[in-house]
């Protein structure tokens, strides 16, 4: 018989639109199969300083819809240390909690799998960042409507770049992975995506925009990644305006991108995720993350989310280029 009875639920890193969704999925779930929930507050950090707090139905009523996440979260990077997770296992313990479910990055998920590790507490994770980054899974909570949020403001942009004739070098998050980049370079029709994993190649991207301009177009987009540090897009203007005599402005849409109410699909997903993470406990699934593959959301050891995926995808870029004649 599973002897879990009580579990609690955290979210952990940069929040995503779709968290909250999947912390009610949980809860829900969690009571319908007579399980206690208790929700820890702001991340790992929360473990640590005791903010646990029972929940019930109604405390996760009118969340699915909102943006960012309800429990609160942060980024602990001293989570990485093992009498830290100690005090954190400790703290758990004397609180009757038998089981964790955490939302977060691959990030979070180490200190998740650790945790297992150390003390053998079941553990599952839910993948949730906008960056689409987690190995073993196709999808992470946030990213279609990061995309969606970065979509449309290169829709508005674009009126205002064809009204004045300009270039603009749009930069979204997403650190260095590429996908939030790669997506909204097809979804925008966007001449181009710079990438950070290769140094910008000054002289095709000139190219790129002469071509266009010689076939009548007046403006261009040129969606940025912004790799490790924000703020790339202002030395690459830079060169554009001083090597190149080409102009361009530039727009980084940072943590807008973060926020806004998730999208249906996000909420779909979300929920499907937080359901099965429970399931998973109570069927005695205890180091493992739910993933997003072939359509499906299942359950897969944690091991195979725990590293950065390649989110390059080549093909898109080469799409994009292609498209962008
Ligand atoms: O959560 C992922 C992410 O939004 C990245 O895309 C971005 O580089 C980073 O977090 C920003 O982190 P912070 O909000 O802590 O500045």
């Amino acid at each position: 018989m599973n002897s879990i009875k009580h579990i609690a639920v955290l979210t952990s890193g940069g929040d995503s639109p779709g968290m909250n969704p999947a912390i009610r999925a949980v809860v829900r779930t969690a009571i319908y199969h007579g399980l206690k929930v208790t929700g820890v507050q702001r991340g790992y950090q929360g473990l640590l300083e005791k903010k646990f707090t029972p929940l019930k139905a109604s405390s996760v009523g009118n969340i699915l819809q909102r943006g960012g996440t309800f429990l609160k979260t942060s980024r602990s990077p001293e989570f990485r240390q093992k009498e830290v997770r100690k005090k954190a296992f400790e703290n758990l313990k004397n609180y009757g909690i038998d089981a964790l479910i955490v939302i977060g990055g691959d990030g979070s998920f180490k200190g998740a799998s650790l945790l297992n590790k150390e003390y053998g507490l079941p553990i599952v994770g839910i993948p949730g960042t906008i960056d689409n980054d987690i190995s073993g899974t196709n999808y992470s909570i946030g990213f279609y409507t990061a995309v969606q949020t970065a979509v449309e403001a290169v829709d508005k942009i674009r009126d205002t770049a064809s009204s004045h004739e300009r270039n603009f070098l749009i930069e979204v998050m997403g650190r260095n992975a590429s996908a939030i980049a790669n997506y909204v370079g097809i979804c925008s029709g966007a001449e181009t995506v710079l990438t950070p994993d290769k140094e910008v190649n000054y002289q095709s991207l000139v190219e790129k925009i002469k071509q266009g301009q010689d076939r009548g177009k007046k403006s261009s987009i040129i969606i940025v990644a912004e790799g490790k540090v924000a703020g790339r897009s202002y030395q690459i203007q830079e060169t554009l305006h001083n090597q190149y005599n080409v102009k361009a402005h530039v727009c980084i849409l940072g943590h807008t991108q973060r926020g806004g109410n998730p999208t249906a699909q996000e909420r779909f997903w979300a929920t499907q995720m937080g359901h099965e993470a429970v399931m998973g406990l109570l069927g005695g699934y205890c180091r493992h993350a739910t993933i997003l593959l072939e359509n499906e959301v299942k359950l897969n050891p944690i091991e195979t989310c725990l590293h950065k995926r390649n989110t390059l995808t080549g093909n898109f870029q080469e799409l994009i280029d292609k498209l962008s004649i």
